[in-house]
């Protein structure tokens, strides 16, 4: 959603809230907008567009100062127009506010205010917030700020300044992430930790409901009631080069490339040679086997690695799973018995759709684990037990290097369980380990070379619709093989498994239609396949087959074909995604688009 930037300090602010921007542009850029204090006054400049597109030489003269805010805007209320960009302001522009999340009491606020004779200049939600805070100041900035939020009702991560207040920013939360970074002599508050990296490794996360106040020297907390409290710094361990591009075109690239250490990150540490480790799971032998239910909660790419984890878990560890959309989940009143885990699964850790639904599933009494990347973000504390996929940051806004670390952590939590529960015996552990230790290599290898994916890449780059097609545990791969092309090359593409083609689909299929088969080669299904391939091509459809290494018979039912490196059955998705990652990636490419910031979409989804 929408990017937060703020400093106070000595050095000049606008270059440090520009690099900030553009760190957060991913999680919006339909505009963009900047306020600095300056000898007395507050200065704004904002407008539609990108931030790469920012005229900064323009902006430079006008936006001078030590301390400013500056936002990357993702619509909720009100079109994309200069007006609606933020900062927001009071009246006479005394008081500057940014904002991301959604005001759900806002016309009755803004009747109230208009009411009171003050007047809106903009369709925003927002502009709310800083006539609440004009209304309620009496010469203490904080004491206003706080006393606006306890009168609005929805999620917000705001940052405020006031002309008569030019050494402080006041910053609040609730539902929508906000982090302090604590510098020396400096300070920042930030939608997200890449933002501030580059200046500094500690931080602060704000809790629903918290306000800071900050200062050159110093930052102070504060509960809703006013009260100061103490906050626990955490030191993050990525660094801020981790979240540049480091020489690539573009983040998703970079991101698909990142995969083999993704993994290794994620699964060194947790496994010797006949045992996984998941100290972090914080459950007793007992606990493991009263489990008698997993109920899988998440949204988009993080759904598909969970559909994928219910093959993992039922076949392996022998335990129920269902997966369930976290936005469907939370309005369904579900039934939650003793012994069901509930398994949230998120990149950001702060997508509100999958927090709501662990918190739904936790007030019936479950016990709440989650996987996510990112350290400290909501999830992580509102769960029981944390998992982390030691993905470090992913940018760009299609998810990659963080699904296929999700689909690591389901593996080895599959292989800790199963053992523990007494339906995997120790031979095969160690056989799950070693097919598991091979995978980076093998996803690296596909990465090296990507002349053959490119190629196909050209060919179908002026395609409209598509259709990805697999079965068993390849089937969640078609719908992100689907996804993926879709977000980033706005092409029109639908996953399905592949035998219900049959049942409607398949009126689809003409010789221009592109079919992508995950067809790698498995005892099961793979027969089904050949016979679905078959159907295609006899109703004169393109067949595009993502296959095993050195299967010759599949190869000659396909015009076209990717190869991924053969592995264990439940591990083939890891690979067979990748190929469907380039594909969607060279797509958007050579169709003109950029791929880390598709139209529409924000990397993390804080409002419902
Ligand atoms: C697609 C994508 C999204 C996210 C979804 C959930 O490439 O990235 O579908 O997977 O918005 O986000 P997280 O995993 O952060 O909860």
């Amino acid at each position: 959603m929408c990017g937060i930037i703020g400093y106070v300090g000595s050095r000049e602010t606008l270059p440090i809230l520009l690099k900030g921007l553009s760190c957060l542009e991913y999680r919006g850029y339909d505009s963009w907008g900047i306020a600095t204090i300056h000898k007395g006054a507050i200065a704004i400049e904002k407008d539609i567009g990108k931030v790469k597109d920012i005229d900064v030489p323009a902006i430079s003269s006008l936006l001078k100062g030590t301390i400013g805010l500056a936002h990357s805007r993702w619509a909720t209320h009100g079109k994309v127009t200069r007006e609606n960009a933020h900062p927001q302001t009071d009246a006479d522009a005394g008081i500057a506010v940014i904002h991301n999340g959604i005001i759900e009491n806002y016309a009755e606020l803004k009747n109230e205010l208009e009411n009171k004779g003050y007047l809106f200049s903009s369709e925003t939600d927002t502009e709310v917030v800083a006539h609440l805070i004009r209304d309620s100041y009496k010469g203490n900035l904080r004491e206003a700020v706080l006393c606006a939020i306890r009168q609005i009702e929805g999620s917000y991560a705001l940052g405020v300044i006031c002309r008569d207040v030019p050494d402080r920013i006041i910053a609040a939360r609730n539902e929508s992430p906000l982090v302090v970074g604590i510098g020396n002599g400096e300070q920042f508050i930030a939608s997200d930790v890449p933002a501030v990296l580059e200046h500094t490794n500690r931080v602060v996360y704000l809790e629903n409901g918290e306000v800071a106040e900050l200062s050159a020297e110093r930052v102070s907390f504060f509960s809703l009631d006013g009260k100061e409290i103490e906050k626990e710094v955490h030191t993050i361990t990525w660094n801020a080069e981790q979240a540049q591009k480091q020489g690539y075109p573009h983040f998703m690239l970079k991101e698909i490339a990142e995969q083999q250490i993704a993994i290794e990150q994620t699964i060194n540490e947790r496994m010797t040679d006949d045992e996984v480790l998941l100290p972090e799971l914080l459950m007793s032998e007992a606990e493991v086997k009263d489990i008698k239910r997993v109920i899988i909660v998440a949204c988009g790419t993080s759904w598909h690695a969970g559909l994928i984890g219910e093959f993992m878990l039922e076949e392996i560890a022998k335990i129920p799973v269902e997966v369930e959309y976290a936005s469907e989940f939370r309005y369904r009143d579900p039934i939650v018995e003793k012994g069901t885990i509930i398994l949230g699964i998120s990149q950001s850790g702060e997508t509100a759709d999958t927090l709501a639904a662990l918190r739904e599933a936790k007030r019936k009494g479950a016990r709440v684990i989650s996987i996510v990347n990112v350290q400290g973000s909501s999830i992580t504390r509102e769960s029981d037990a944390v998992l982390y996929t030691h993905a470090g940051p992913e940018i760009g806004v299609a998810s990659t290097k963080a699904f296929s670390s999700q689909l690591a952590v389901l593996y080895l939590l599959t292989v800790f369980l199963g053992k523990i529960r007494g339906v995997l015996p120790l031979q095969q552990v160690k056989n799950r380990i070693r097919d598991l230790r091979l995978l980076p290599l093998q996803i690296q290898s596909m990465v090296d070379d990507t002349t053959e994916v490119e190629r196909l890449a050209a060919r179908f780059s002026a395609t409209q619709h598509a259709l990805y097609l697999g079965r068993g545990i390849n089937y969640p791969i078609a719908l992100e093989g689907a996804l993926k092309l879709k977000e980033v090359s706005y092409a029109h593409a639908e996953g399905y498994p592949a035998a219900e083609m049959k049942h409607g689909p398949i009126a689809l299929i003409d010789k221009k239609m592109p079919v992508v088969f995950i067809a790698t080669k498995d005892d099961r299904t793979y027969k089904k396949i050949i016979s679905n391939i078959e159907e295609v091509r006899a109703r004169g459809g393109i067949v595009i087959g993502i296959v095993s290494k050195g299967d010759n018979e599949i190869v000659a039912k396909t015009d076209y074909h990717l190869i991924v490196p053969k592995s264990s059955y439940i591990l083939t998705p890891l690979l067979a995604v990748v190929p469907l990652q380039l594909l969607a990636y060279f797509i958007a490419v050579k169709r003109g688009f950029d791929p880390d910031k598709p139209k529409n979409l924000a990397k993390s989804v804080t409002v419902e």
